[in-house]
């Protein structure tokens, strides 16, 4: 007769309901987790849905989607409903058993998976950007995402219309393009922007059409990188370059950032020979300064002097509310040494994966063969599309639009801070988040968590430091209707009272 599990599961089954998690694949997640570590072991039987859910105190449909999926994997048997225990045999023994005839064999084959290359556990261990938080059924949505952007105010039916028109018209002569730098018109419409609304000197030649800003610094990394080479790094700083840095074997130094962007001289202290600089002059990714004039005519220098490249990461550059943005690091490069970076991950939307490269024109070649045999070029509707889509106005009227929502989105999240919350506020006028300073000796990751539990999505700050920083949560305000900041900011400071 099987054994019957009756209380004390709960104990090994804690569930988290703040967490983005579903509640079914957590409970799915600890039930698997406590099998393969035997404190469930075969034959022992699960209590039924009915009992368990109202133990833990989730719905029935929980417990009943949780054991549909071990049944399916085959670590439960019977049938949900009607008594389920343990399986006798776990599917993590049958995969290593077939074809394995001795145990060094299964030895053997276990270590083979471990065996990552140096750059693949590189890669693979460095922290991710966490998703953002999910709405769980029945609960607020969350708010306040940095880097987010208003992708309600896309213009959907338009865009629809034009991948329409396209594929209709004129997809058929589109099959065969084998231009290796990506479709040529879009590269002319992109170069007639950047060159007026950024300063970049270029022509559509240097531009190569990248899979967003991984795909970018990826083939950029390849190019110019050897394993062990330094590169400066801004601390705090974007994850996304320094996870592709690490995983492209560089020595990743981080170089500190201050009211003026990155610190040269910090940098020239720590590492003189560095051969790559990454940074985000415009608007600095996460703290949200500009880097001044002077800084950016000392790194240029520097980066002459030196040999080394600077990657210029321009990701949102076109919201800018007041005044004219400073020209682009490139625009005033004459030694031909920075590579700059722009994306229609901000000013679109995300899952468009579409970013540029603007090449030195000696490199150009290079970075093209490259990337022909690293194979990760963009599909070609959705370049047609975006050409299309500039050519005939569309971008810059969206750009226009989204400027004033998020202009007034921006203003009605720093009234609402300075009124509910004692704390500094650091809000540029460029961007789509700013950045709340936390008071001395507050943790921001807890800060972030309590936010999380009353709806709110505030990336700590220290999420994205290498080494001791000032504790502060991000808060974004482009995809925030109006209505929604009051309410938002005041659940965000009863949170914080609470701490
Ligand atoms: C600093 C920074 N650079 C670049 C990007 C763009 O990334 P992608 O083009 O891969 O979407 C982002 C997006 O979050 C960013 O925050």
């Amino acid at each position: 007769m099987a054994n019957q599990v009756k209380s004390g599961i709960t104990n090994i089954l804690e569930l988290q309901p703040q967490d983005s998690t579903p509640l079914y694949r957590q409970l799915y997640e600890r039930l698997r987790l406590a099998i393969l570590t035997e404190q469930l072991t075969a034959g022992v039987q699960l209590p039924s849905t009915r009992s368990l859910a109202s133990e833990l105190g989730v719905s029935r449909n929980t417990v009943l989607l949780a054991y549909e999926q071990l049944l399916a994997e085959g670590y439960v048997e019977g049938k949900v409903g009607s008594g389920t225990t343990v399986a006798q045999v776990l599917p993590e023994t049958l995969l290593l058993c077939a074809n394995t005839k001795s145990k060094s064999q299964l030895k053997h084959n276990q270590s083979r998976h471990q065996r990552l290359s140096q750059r693949g556990t590189a890669l693979a261990q460095t922290p991710l950007i966490p998703k953002p938080l999910q709405t769980s059924r029945g609960k607020q949505q969350r708010i306040f995402r940095a880097g987010i952007s208003g992708i309600n105010a896309f213009p959907h039916e338009l865009w629809s219309q034009l991948i329409a028109r396209r594929a209709r018209n004129s997809l058929q002569n589109l099959l065969t393009d084998r231009d290796l730098a990506g479709y040529l018109p879009l590269r002319e419409a992109i170069a007639a922007h950047i060159v007026v609304a950024r300063g970049v000197r270029c022509t559509p030649t240097q531009i190569i059409v990248v899979a967003g800003f991984q795909g970018g610094i990826d083939l950029a990394a390849r190019v110019l990188l050897d394993p062990g080479d330094a590169v400066w790094m801004e601390d705090p700083g974007y994850l996304g370059a320094r996870g592709a840095l690490l995983g492209a074997g560089a020595n990743v130094i981080p170089v500190p950032v201050d009211i003026e962007g990155l610190d040269i001289t910090a940098g020239i202290a720590k590492y003189p020979q560095a051969r790559l600089v990454y940074v985000t002059p415009s608007h600095q990714f996460p703290l949200g300064v500009t880097m001044s004039l002077a800084r950016r005519l000392t790194l240029l220098e520097w980066a002459n002097q030196n040999g080394a490249w600077v990657l210029e990461d321009d990701y949102d550059s076109e919201y800018r509310f007041v005044g004219r943005p400073l020209t682009a690091l490139q625009g005033i490069d004459s030694s031909n040494c920075v590579i700059y970076f722009g994306t229609f991950s901000k000013v679109l939307f995300p899952a468009l994966r579409l970013g540029y490269l603007v090449v030195p024109p000696d490199l150009v070649e290079a970075f093209i063969t490259a990337r022909h045999f690293i194979g990760t070029r963009v599909p070609i509707l959705e370049q047609a599309v975006l050409a299309d889509f500039m050519n005939e106005g569309h971008f810059n009227r969206h750009i226009r639009r989204m400027r004033s929502l998020y202009t007034q989105r921006r203003a009605t999240l720093v009234a609402a801070l300075e009124r509910e919350l004692d704390l500094e506020v650091y809000a540029p006028e460029t961007g789509m988040h700013l950045v709340l300073w936390l008071p001395p000796g507050m943790d921001d990751k807890l800060a972030s968590q309590q936010a999380a539990a009353v709806g709110i999505d505030a990336m700590p700050l220290s999420l994205f430091s290498m080494t001791e920083t000032r504790a502060g949560l991000l808060l974004g305000y482009a995809a925030v209707d109006v209505h929604e900041i009051h309410d938002g900011v005041h659940r965000l400071a009863t949170a914080l009272r609470a701490i």
